[in-house]
Formats: structure tokens, C-alpha cells, sequence
């Protein structure tokens, strides 16, 4: 048995739900392309969990059953106002979703029509607990969800208590489509392990809100903008990424175990950047953003990935950065759950081997002889 390190090119599942395929992203044969431009995040949720795109009156559907579940327990919130103020906020949505389940008297059910209507649950819930958080930890009142709206402008509304601009809901949707779902990223895989025990969507949702903390996954967006930010203006990015550069250091925001040719989600969000950049009349972060590329693709061949323009994409919509990679699981929650239903439909524990490389032939030795 020899073990493959980070599991490089291992085929773990079959899947329907998206591909990556010679470097072309799809979700349910859709490319990704054609659904930024076009779709809203509600279609792609509709279009992950069932398996096709909606017709309106299904998206209507949708939108009032996610709507009615927007919600979040009381005793969830009351929990959120404990966690210490400057707690990491991913650590603080891991808790919180964790917590849901407690107060859903259908955690344990494991019917499929149960498992939907929590997968819906989900989805409806964590942008109110992201906003929620956010609120808190400035020591202002949360806000409840709004009816009729979508979960971009809901988000917007609840994180700021103002009515978003058409503009910033058109970019959030846009960036909600880009980060749904991504074959099998490392959070998906530990959803599909843990709920392949059998175990509940919420346990599920948690595991993987906890592998998408790391700044090698989803934590890298916070980590580019901390990296913007000790930066601080154009004319030091060249010494500043040259030093990182010579000093083999990582990069965050570059690289991709499987797009080597460039993350096809990249593209979009560069534009948004640029786009909201030139509306705003200040581009200096952009401006920054593209020489670093320009010298980390120039120099080492390594090309962004979705997390290196979302960084200023959020900052510039006024988003704080340490909720960068809670939103990243607002979006990843409709493939999460789309995986886990996924795996609940064909089933079977998710159980490899290790190559072992410890001793042998080891004798228990009595402890006062040791
Ligand atoms: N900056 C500098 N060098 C890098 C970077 C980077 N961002 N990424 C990879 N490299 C180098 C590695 O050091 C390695 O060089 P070596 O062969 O000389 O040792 C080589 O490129 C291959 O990289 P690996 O780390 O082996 O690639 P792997 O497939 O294991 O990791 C990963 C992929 C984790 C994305 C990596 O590129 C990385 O750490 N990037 C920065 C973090 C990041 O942006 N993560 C977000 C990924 S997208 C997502 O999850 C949403």
C-alpha cells in the first residue's frame, strides 16, 4: 500500500453535481461561465439540489421556502452574544451552526424529505447567523430577515440594516453563483466522510465549515486581504512580493491542486473588481491586485484562484475581511447539502487505509523500567 500525499489525482466518488473537466467548471453540466453571467444564486441552489434549473414558479417556491426558514432559534442567537468578541469568526459560525441542530427537532431524521427541507434550513440560515455575528461582535442588534428578497440582498440588508444597492446585490449574487459548489474541494470531501457515517446534515455542514476555516481552503480570501493591507499601497508591492517570492513563501490567493492552466471563477471576479473599483473612483487595491499577479504568475507560473480578487470584491463592497470566508460558506452550504444528499441517496462509509511508517515489533515496556 503506498500512500498518495493530499490524496493528488485519487478519484474518492462518483458525483453529478459539477465537474471540473480539462480546466471548464460546471455545475450539473452547466458551465460556470454561462451561469455568472446569467443566473441567480437561488436558480444555482435549485439547480445543485434537483438536478436541473428551475421554472418560475419552482424559484418562487424556492424563495418563499427559504424565506420562511431565514430565521435562526432564539437560543442560537442568545449563544452568539457569549462568544468572546474577538473570536475567530469562523470558529464562532462553526459553534453557531453546530448549534442549530439543537433546536431542530427533525436533526436526526434521516427521511429524504426531512433531509431537504434541512438542507433548506441551512441555506436560509447561515447568512442571518454571518450577519447576525457581525452584528454582535460590533455590539449592535442583530437584524431579522427580510421576506421577498434574495439571499444577496437579504445578507446586505441584515449585515448593514440599510437597503443594499442594486449594484452590491448584483456582485454578491454574482460571487454567491461563483463559490456554490467546486467538485471535491476538501470541505465537501469531510461533509461527504462525516455524513457517510450515516450521521446528520448538520454534523455534516459542521465538518465542513471547519475544513473550510484553513487559510490553504476558504480561509485564503481573509488571508490575501491581510496580506493586501500589510502592503498597504501600490508602490510597495513590488519589494514586498519580491521578498515573499525569494523567500519561497506562499502566496495565498495562487495556486490550485487542479487548475494549473488558472481557476476559470478567477476571471469574473477580477472584473467585478475592476468594474466596482472604477465605480468607486478608487482602484488602488485592483491596481495592487494585478501587479502582484502580474509578478506571481510572471515569476512562478502560479495563477489566481477565486479567493485572490474576491479580497478586494468584498472589501470595496464594505464587507469587514474577517467575515470574507463566512461568505464563501453562504455560498458553499448549497453544494455542501447538495453533496450530502448526494451521498445519502448511494451510500457507503467512507473508510481508506494508511500507509504506516511508524516502528515495529515494539514490547510493552513497565513504566518504572523505561
Ligand atoms: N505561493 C507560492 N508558491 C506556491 C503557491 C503559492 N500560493 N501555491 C503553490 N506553490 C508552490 C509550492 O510551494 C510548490 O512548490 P515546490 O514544488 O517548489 O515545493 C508547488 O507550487 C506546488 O504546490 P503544492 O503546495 O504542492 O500544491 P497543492 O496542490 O498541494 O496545494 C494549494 C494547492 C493549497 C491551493 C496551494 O497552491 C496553496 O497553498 N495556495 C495558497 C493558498 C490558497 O490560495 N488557497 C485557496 C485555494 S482555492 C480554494 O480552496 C477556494
Amino acid at each position: 500500500m503506498t500512500a498518495t500525499k493530499g490524496l493528488e489525482g485519487i478519484v474518492a466518488t462518483t458525483s453529478s453535481i459539477s465537474s471540473i473537466i480539462d480546466g471548464v467548471l460546471t455545475y450539473r453540466g452547466y458551465n460556470i461561465d454561462d451561469l455568472a453571467i446569467n443566473a441567480t444564486f437561488e436558480e444555482v441552489i435549485y439547480l445543485l439540489w434537483f438536478g436541473r434549473l428551475p421554472l418560475q414558479s419552482e424559484l418562487d417556491q424556492l424563495l418563499s421556502e427559504l424565506s420562511a426558514a431565514s430565521t435562526i432559534p432564539p437560543q442560537v442567537i442568545e449563544q452568539i452574544r457569549l462568544y468572546p468578541k474577538d473570536t475567530n469568526t469562523m470558529a464562532a459560525l462553526r459553534s453557531a451552526v453546530s448549534a442549530l441542530a439543537l433546536y431542530d427537532e427533525t436533526a436526526n431524521d434521516m427521511t429524504p424529505e426531512a433531509n431537504t427541507q434541512k438542507a433548506i434550513k441551512l441555506q436560509a440560515q447561515l447568512p442571518t447567523i454571518v450577519a447576525a455575528l457581525s452584528r454582535i461582535r460590533s455590539g449592535l442588534e442583530p437584524i431579522a430577515p427580510k421576506s421577498g428578497v434574495t439571499i444577496a440582498h437579504n445578507f446586505l440588508y441584515m449585515l448593514n440594516g440599510e437597503e443594499p444597492s442594486d449594484l452590491a446585490v448584483q456582485a454578491l449574487n454574482q460571487a454567491l453563483v461563483l463559490h456554490a459548489d467546486h467538485e471535491l474541494n476538501a470541505s465537501t470531501f469531510a461533509a461527504r466522510v462525516t455524513v457517510a457515517t450515516l450521521s446528520d446534515i448538520y454534523s455534516g455542514v459542521t465538518s465542513a465549515i471547519g475544513a473550510l476555516k484553513g487559510p490553504l481552503h476558504g480561509g485564503a480570501n481573509e488571508a490575501v486581504m491581510v496580506m493586501l493591507e500589510e502592503i498597504g499601497s501600490f508602490d510597495q508591492v513590488e519589494d514586498f512580493i519580491q521578498t515573499k517570492l525569494d523567500n519561497r513563501e506562499k502566496i495565498m490567493g495562487f495556486g490550485h491542486r487542479v487548475y494549473k492552466n488558472g481557476d476559470p471563477r478567477a476571471k469574473h471576479l477580477q472584473k467585478m473588481s475592476q468594474d466596482l473599483s472604477q465605480l468607486q473612483g478608487n482602484s488602488e487595491l485592483y491596481e495592487m491586485s494585478v501587479r502582484i499577479e502580474e509578478m506571481v504568475t510572471g515569476q512562478k507560473g502560479l495563477k489566481p484562484n477565486v479567493d485572490f480578487y474576491s479580497a478586494s470584491v468584498y472589501t470595496i463592497l464594505g464587507i469587514p475581511r474577517e467575515l470574507f470566508t463566512l461568505i464563501f460558506a453562504i455560498s458553499r452550504v448549497s453544494g455542501w447539502t447538495a453533496h450530502i444528499l448526494e451521498q445519502y441517496e448511494n451510500n457507503r462509509i467512507i473508510r481508506p487505509r494508511a500507509e504506516y511508517t511508524g516502528l515495529t515489533n515494539q514490547k510493552y515496556v513497565p513504566i518504572q523500567n523505561r
